[in-house]
C-alpha cells in the first residue's frame, strides 16, 4: 500500500500543532518535516525545537528531511526531538555515511536523498546504510514548484538497484506531487508520496489521501 506524507512546509506555521492534528486525522501515514539551513538550500525553515514542540500534538511518524550541510552535527537533536525517520542529502558536505550510521545508532530510520540533477549511481554506496531513498522531483528549497519529468525514470532505476541489493528500502518522492504526477511515480515504483502545496490547497485532504493509498 502506498504511504502518504504531507509536507508541513505548506501548513500555516502560526498554528503548526493544529495543522499536524489535521494531517493526522486526514489519514496521513507520516508527517514530512522540511528542515532548511540557508546554505544547502537558499531558504530557512525550522530546527529541532519546533519539531519537539509539535511532537506532543500527534503520534504520527515524523519524516524529517534535512536539507542542511554537514548534517551529522544535528542528527541527535532531531532524534531527541522526536523524529522517526531522518533523511540527509548525498550532495551535502560532511561525513554523510557517518551521519547515516549515527541515525541508526540513535534508534531512528536513516534515509538518503538525491536532487533532480544528481545521477542515481551516486546513492549506490549508501544503500547498505538506509531504509529510505527520497527522490527529489524539484530542486529543494521551496514548495509549489513544477514536477521534474526525469523523476519516474530515476525511481524505476532506483527500484532495480534496491531489488539487486536484497534490502528492504522504501522509495519516497518529493516535489510537485499531485494526483497525476503521484500516480506516475507509484507506477514507476515509489512507496511514499510526499506532497505539500497540492494537499494543503484542498479544503479536506482526507479523500485525496484515501485515494492515493489505494494505488
Ligand atoms: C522542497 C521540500 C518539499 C516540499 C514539497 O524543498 O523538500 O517537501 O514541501 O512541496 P510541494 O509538494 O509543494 O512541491
Ligand atoms: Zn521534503
Amino acid at each position: 500500500m502506498v504511504k502518504v506524507a504531507p509536507s508541513m512546509l505548506s501548513a500555516d506555521f502560526s498554528k503548526l500543532g493544529q495543522e499536524l492534528v489535521k494531517v493526522t486525522e486526514s489519514g496521513a501515514d507520516w508527517a514530512h518535516l522540511d528542515v532548511m539551513d540557508g546554505m544547502f538550500v537558499p531558504n530557512l525553515t525550522f530546527g529541532a525545537p519546533v519539531v519537539k514542540a509539535i511532537r506532543k500534538h500527534s503520534d504520527i511518524p515524523f519524516d524529517v528531511h534535512l536539507m542542511i550541510e554537514d548534517p551529522i552535527r544535528y542528527v541527535k537533536d532531531f532524534a531527541d526531538a522526536g523524529a522517526d525517520w531522518i533523511t540527509v542529502h548525498v550532495e551535502a558536505d560532511g561525513d554523510i555515511k557517518g551521519a547515516l550510521k549515527r541515525i541508526r545508532e540513535l534508534g531512528k530510520r536513516p534515509g538518503i536523498s538525491l536532487n533532480p540533477d544528481t545521477p542515481v549511481e551516486s546513492i549506490k554506496d549508501y544503500l547498505a546504510l538506509v531504509d529510505q531513498v527520497l527522490v527529489m522531483t524539484v530542486q529543494p528549497g521551496f514548495g509549489g514548484q513544477k514536477f521534474r519529468e526525469n523523476g519516474p525514470g530515476k525511481i524505476a532505476a532506483i527500484r532495480e538497484m534496491i531489488d539487486g541489493s536484497g534490502r528492504d528500502i522504501l522509495i519516497s518522492v518529493d516535489g510537485g506531487i499531485n494526483r497525476e504526477t503521484g500516480k506516475r511515480c507509484v507506477d514507476a515504483g515509489a512507496d511514499v508520496l510526499v506532497a505539500g502545496s497540492y494537499l494543503f490547497k484542498l479544503g479536506d485532504m482526507a479523500p485525496e489521501i484515501a485515494l492515493w493509498k489505494q494505488w
